[in-house]
């Protein structure tokens, strides 16, 4: 069992980064943001937060729908409702526990929902870079979105994910910070598995 925690404020770049130490290593994924996605994706839907949090099945996190800001914003205000953490706690670890390794990335994985792991990183970026890489990936899949708009879209989320009372988005004491601002993808890649390694391998 080995556990990697890496949080960050929204468009940060940790959903690659994750998906890359996983392959590397051979340790399975969660992108803990889709299961609040996936709550606020119902709740668009007319339920109840804290009801969907606690029916949530699998199927839910393979909707389509998942990557818009409308749903990133309904995710970002289930997840300041205490309760709707709480049901979708036992998800997280049980998954953190596996044999084989995990790595999971969201807000609070090395503060609240691992923080034994043995490796946590913490990744951030300029509000500008963030804004323009999140952009073009929406643009790209045919989103009708303008840089300004997805720009607010993420200030007000990382505000709203600092300041809740609930698990607020904040870096572990232990945390490697990686700054992705001055970096291309396969940079930061290669620092996350540097300092994956260094603990992994020994
Ligand atoms: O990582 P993301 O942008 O897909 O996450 C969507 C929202 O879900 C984010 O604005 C806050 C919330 N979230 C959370 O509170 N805790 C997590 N571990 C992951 C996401």
């Amino acid at each position: 069992m080995f556990t990697v925690a890496i949080d960050g404020p929204a468009a940060a770049g940790k959903g690659t980064l994750s998906k890359r130490v996983a392959a590397h290593f051979g340790f399975a994924h969660l992108d803990t943001g889709l299961i609040y996605r996936a709550t606020g994706a119902r709740v668009l839907g007319g339920e109840d937060p804290v009801a969907a949090a606690r029916t949530l099945r699998v199927e839910d996190l393979a909707r389509d729908d998942l990557r818009t800001t409308e749903v990133a914003q309904a995710a970002s205000k289930c997840a300041a409702i205490p309760e709707v953490r709480a049901a979708l706690v036992e998800f997280q670890c049980s998954f953190a526990r596996r044999e084989e390794g995990a790595v999971l990335d969201g807000r609070d994985i090395g503060t609240v929902i691992c923080p034994e792991a043995e490796v946590k990183l913490f990744v951030t970026a300029s509000d500008e870079i963030r804004a323009e890489r999140r952009y073009l990936e929406l643009s790209g899949k045919g989103q009708d979105v303008t840089r300004q708009g997805v720009l607010e879209d993420l200030r007000v989320r990382d505000q709203r994910d600092r300041e809740r009372e609930a698990a607020p988005l904040k870096p572990a004491e232990d945390a490697v910070l990686i700054d992705t601002s001055e970096m291309d993808i396969e940079a930061a890649v290669a620092v996350a598995i540097k300092a994956v390694a260094a603990v992994f391998e020994g």
